[in-house]
């Protein structure tokens, strides 16, 4: 059977991340993160940032935004809340323990869903991607950065191939585009408005789907085409 990751063993992979996570991936996703905040600065309102981890990206939002953020990990929370302190960031409304899979939140109750480097580090992306569209206002954006996997080739091959050793530390090397296609596919009311692959090396993307006003209008506005822009 393929590899994949338990929501347990992500919980305690990025519990002992937590106290080095800053040192090791604040550069390396600084790019997409900077990018990802200015795409819901666009929006503005109530942001929710699922996976928020500790904060890094917090600093970066305007003041006069609202954001929500939830984890999974409570080490890499206590994190993202001692930085709210430390500077200040009154413009954060909360920060708590929450499953992407089970967004705790009302129906359409923020204006943007904003999840970096999370959804390949769920057990069912599918179904974190329908928590982020329920959550959303129609009109809202739901704005991901996320690791596109390789369909085919050897990055496909050595990808799989790490996907025992990744899951363990906490994601899943594998997790292709067309996942996203067939996704969306099925996904009432969302439409996807732009993929931009982030550099150096293009392997991450930056992927924003917009939450339509309702499911018909799915069908009316399909012809529109998506940006799709690479490295
Ligand atoms: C690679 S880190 C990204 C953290 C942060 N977004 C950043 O850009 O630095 C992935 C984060 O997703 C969180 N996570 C994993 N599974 C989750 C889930 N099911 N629900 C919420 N958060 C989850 C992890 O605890 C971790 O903080």
């Amino acid at each position: 059977m393929a590899a994949t990751v338990q929501r347990e063993q992500v919980a305690s992979a990025y519990g002992r991340w937590a106290p080095v996570y800053d040192m090791i991936f604040g550069p390396v996703f600084r790019r997409g993160r900077l990018d990802a905040v200015a795409a819901a600065e666009r929006i503005g309102g109530r942001v929710l940032e699922v996976g928020v981890g500790t904060g890094l990206s917090l600093p970066s939002y305007g003041k006069g935004t609202r954001i929500v953020g939830v984890d999974i990990s409570e080490p890499m929370l206590e994190r993202a809340r001692r930085r709210v302190q430390l500077l200040h960031l009154d413009h954060v409304e909360s920060i708590a323990v929450g499953d992407a899979e089970n967004l705790a939140f009302p129906t359409a109750s923020f204006d943007v869903v904003v999840a970096q480097y999370v959804v390949t580090a769920v057990p069912n992306p599918e179904r974190a991607l329908d928590e982020f569209v329920r959550v959303v206002r129609p009109g809202g954006e739901i704005i991901i950065t996320t690791r596109i996997g390789a369909e085919t080739g050897l990055r496909g091959t050595i990808e799989k191939w790490l996907m025992p050793v990744t899951s363990r530390l906490g994601w899943r090397t594998e997790f292709s585009w067309s996942r996203y296609e067939r996704w969306a596919l099925g996904a009432p009311g969302v439409r996807l408005l732009e993929r931009r692959a982030l550099p150096p090396l293009g392997h991450f993307s930056l992927v924003r789907y917009l939450r339509l006003p309702d499911p018909a209008e799915r069908t009316a506005n399909a012809p529109a085409k998506a940006k799709v822009v690479s490295a």
